[in-house]
């Protein structure tokens, strides 16, 4: 009887569906835990011939302050070993630009788009947060408190608890949207910020941003970058991001979205297991648009394998030696 032939590939498609990669940020609900790092992914219009942007979790967009910002000179990228140092300034159209830009586009999509904000006082934060509040349909703020390449703003605030409560408790007063706040590597233990943004109102927390560096050109010895410093990214800072997830993870309850060198699913599941409920692929989007996609696919692989139905039992599952 034809009822009776077992179709393995029906099958294969019952089992996907019965996979949950649902999460939740906040009050923000991703359909699986893939998202995109700010800055590597533009306004997601710039990525949307080279992959089905709605597959995402969220795309996540390059910084935004209340005016627009030129940027540094060039050059601003440098290739090193298994990584790449940027100091593009956080260029950018500003709230006015953007909304008018980029906004008609990612209003459309399917998942949410997480705009990624900063400024230079807490008042220009939270006037952003205030901007973007009013505009309707914006899934979350992204808190640039950590951002190494300006002379103004950005590390000040993730650097210093005080202000990052401030800078966090600001945008609270001025946003029900959910919060993300994107936290600086360069402190000696994130505990107490991770903390101080949990307590000011922050819904969840990234970590982590660039890690501040410097490559010199032998010939000329001249810094290879016009800004002279600028900040690491890629698969040589990943070990260092996980080991920083996995100590705000025992500081804080709200989720965590892991980053920092993410260029397969082994490496996202590594942030999911040290206790990041999301992760976002960042570098590597320069060199392979669909990255996030093929994370997405093979944590489904794993969760499979494993016969693990939801992708929440994976978060924090380090298993600690005794
Ligand atoms: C070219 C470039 C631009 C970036 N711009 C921003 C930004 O505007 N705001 C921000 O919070 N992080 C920014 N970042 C940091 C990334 O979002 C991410 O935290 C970092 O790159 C680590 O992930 P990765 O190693 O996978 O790239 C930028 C990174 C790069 C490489």
């Amino acid at each position: 009887m034809k009822s009776e032939i077992r179709n393995p590939m029906s099958e294969a498609a019952n089992d996907a569906r019965a996979t949950d990669l649902s999460v939740q940020i906040g009050s923000l609900r991703m359909q699986n835990p893939v998202t995109v790092a700010s800055g590597t992914f533009g306004y997601g219009v710039e990525y949307a011939e080279l992959l089905d942007l709605n597959q995402l979790g969220a795309v996540v967009v390059k910084g935004i302050r209340l005016t627009p910002v030129r940027g540094n000179p060039t050059p601003r990228t440098v290739e090193v070993a298994s990584g790449l140092i940027n100091a593009i300034g956080l260029q950018g159209p500003g709230v006015d630009g953007f909304i008018q830009k980029y906004w008609p586009f990612l209003k459309g999509l399917k998942v949410p788009t997480i705009i990624n904000i900063w400024g230079t006082t807490v008042e220009e934060y939270a006037e952003v947060a205030r901007r973007f509040d009013g505009l309707g349909g914006v899934g979350a703020l992204e808190l640039n408190v950590s951002c190494p390449n300006i002379k103004e703003g950005g590390a000040q605030f993730g650097t210093d608890a005080r202000l990052l409560s401030q800078v966090v408790a600001a945008c609270r007063k001025a946003t029900r949207l959910p919060l993300i706040t994107k936290m600086s590597p360069n402190v000696v233990s994130i505990a107490p910020y991770a903390k101080a943004a949990e307590d000011a109102g922050s819904d969840a927390l990234a970590v982590t941003n660039s890690y501040p560096a410097m490559a010199i050109d032998i010939e000329t010895r001249r810094p290879k970058l016009a800004n002279v410093t600028g900040g690491l990214t890629g698969p040589c800072i990943k070990p260092i991001a996980i080991k920083l997830v996995w100590e705000a993870a025992k500081a804080v309850k709200i989720p965590i979205i892991g980053m920092g060198g993410i260029q397969n699913a082994a490496d996202a599941l590594e942030f999911i297991m040290a206790g990041a409920t999301a992760v976002a692929v960042g570098t590597a989007n320069f060199y392979e648009p669909q990255t996030a996609l093929h994370v997405i696919e093979g944590i489904r692989d794993f969760m499979q394998r494993k016969d693990i139905r939801d992708v929440r039992e994976i978060v924090g599952s380090v298993q600690l030696p005794k």
